[in-house]
């Protein structure tokens, strides 16, 4: 049990995550935890990262490295942003808005879910952070156009598509109802609705849910700006790959044309590191960013962006990195498991 009475400045994210669940309504726990079937692909995102290693460096004299990183046009002030999470609203009432004040203060983005509660319209009331809209066809391609257009008038960086839910989210061997009440639905991923994104809007378009060089390189050529690597959270296909597993092959299909995102397992500032050393140019954080909102509202947003900041910042003093545009592979090393860790 974490003391109730510690302050937030002074939790770590594991003991975030502990207060939320202790203090969170079990059901919005087990919905925001859960993922398909044996749980495996969840547990999986997190033991691959957990197989690399860092190179050491001391002779230097790098004090205060830059964590800054520029995406669709923004400086963020470190390679962290929010995943787009359509239930949030089931952790508390305005949670959205928490959660996009929260990334305002802390200088980050928000993806932000066609499944959530708020409009596109409300999304922008009051906060600073730049948006992404993340169209679900299975809401109807119309809707999605629409949302799409209005996110463009209202200043969004960048829009896109999450297409991954052929089948719909299952947690544990449970179909979970959406947001709406509505029994959930999969929706085929077909490139041209990447092509019709692209001849509606202006902005970047941005493909979630690759996890193969081959349907990475069918959403460059239909149009994708930017690629999101993701297994959802492990949310869909139970014994999938890891999320880092995947990167460095999709990477390497992109070849450096668009920038490659990733999501799925990040819980500490070493995790985002890696990422980014294996060719990911931000991470979207999911689950940490529903425990931060459950514990502290906007503040524990922030404290949760604080937190794998600082991280990142120790991570890129000893391995003796000035900056993120420094990082490199040649900063891992890749390991076998040397037993339970
Ligand atoms: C409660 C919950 C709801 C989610 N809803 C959406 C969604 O509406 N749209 C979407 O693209 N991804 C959704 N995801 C997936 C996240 O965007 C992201 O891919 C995943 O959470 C990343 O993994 P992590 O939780 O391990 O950080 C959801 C994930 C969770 C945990």
């Amino acid at each position: 049990m974490v003391n109730e009475d510690k302050r937030l400045e002074e939790l770590s994210l594991g003991e975030i995550r502990e207060l939320a669940r202790q203090r969170m309504n079990p059901e919005a726990w087990e919905h925001i935890m859960g993922s398909a079937e044996s749980g495996s692909t969840r547990r999986r995102n997190q033991a691959a990262l957990r197989r690399i290693l860092f190179r050491q460096r001391i002779f230097h004299d790098i004090t205060n490295p830059d964590t800054t990183v520029e995406l669709f046009g923004r400086r963020l002030s470190a390679p962290t942003v929010v995943a787009p999470v359509g239930s949030f609203s089931k952790i508390r009432e305005r949670a959205e808005h928490e959660v996009a004040e929260g990334a305002s203060r802390a200088g980050s983005m928000v993806f932000v879910s066609h499944a959530a509660k708020p409009t596109v319209r409300e999304w922008t009331e009051g906060i600073t952070a730049p948006l992404v809209f993340m169209g679900y066809l299975s809401k109807g391609r119309e809707k999605v156009l629409e949302n799409a257009r209005l996110a463009e008038e209202l200043g969004y960086v960048a829009v896109g598509l999450t297409m991954d839910v052929l089948q719909p989210t299952k947690l544990g061997d449970r179909i979970p109802l959406s947001t709406d009440g509505k029994p959930r639905k999969g929706h085929p991923a077909s490139p041209k609705d990447i092509e019709l994104l692209k001849r509606e809007v202006s902005l970047p378009v941005v493909v979630k849910g690759i996890m193969n060089p081959d349907d990475a390189r069918i959403a460059l050529e239909s149009g994708a700006d930017a690629l999101v690597v993701s297994n959802h959270g492990g949310r869909l296909l139970d014994f999938n790959r890891a999320a880092i597993e995947a990167l460095p092959e999709i990477v390497q299909a992109v070849g450096g044309k668009v920038p490659v995102l990733l999501d799925s397992g990040i819980r500490r500032g070493g995790d985002v590191v890696k990422a980014l050393a294996l060719g990911a140019k931000v991470v979207l954080l999911g689950r940490p960013i529903c425990w931060g909102v459950g514990v502290g509202g906007a503040r524990g947003v922030e404290r949760v962006f604080q937190i794998i900041t600082e991280e990142i910042k120790r991570v890129l003093i000893m391995t003796g990195v000035s900056s993120i545009a420094q990082v490199t592979e040649s900063l891992l090393i890749r390991s076998q498991p040397v037993g339970p860790l």
